[in-house]
């Protein structure tokens, strides 16, 4: 399936906050970043960890249980003890509404 889903209104997220969504069984925060959303996996590549319970510090996103930085634009890891990047979702925005393409 390879179709665009609502996952949040704008409004909802705030500028340098995130949303967990659950999406065909897969885990995604939403991240607000200066008014630009993105989509990532919300599980921490190195450990079983939400990173929407983590913090955003510009435009990275922390683990909260080991720390591992990684980079909300493209899913790349930032900071060990993480190596493996995050898988990263289309986003787009008609109106107020926040869409992510799901692939398979
Ligand atoms: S589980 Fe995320 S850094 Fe270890």
């Amino acid at each position: 399936m390879d179709e665009w889903r609502e996952v949040a209104s704008t409004t909802e997220i705030s500028a340098g906050q995130c949303k967990a969504v659950t999406l065909d069984g897969r885990m995604l925060a939403i991240v607000n970043l200066a008014g630009e959303f993105y989509a990532i996996d919300n599980i921490c590549t190195h450990g079983y960890a939400e990173l929407s319970d983590g913090m955003i510090l510009g435009d990275r996103i922390q683990c909260p249980l080991h720390g591992a930085q990684f980079n909300i634009r493209t899913g790349a890891v930032e900071s060990p003890p993480a190596y493996e990047p995050l898988a990263t979702y289309p986003v787009r925005v008609e109106g107020d509404v926040v869409l992510v393409r799901m692939q398979d």
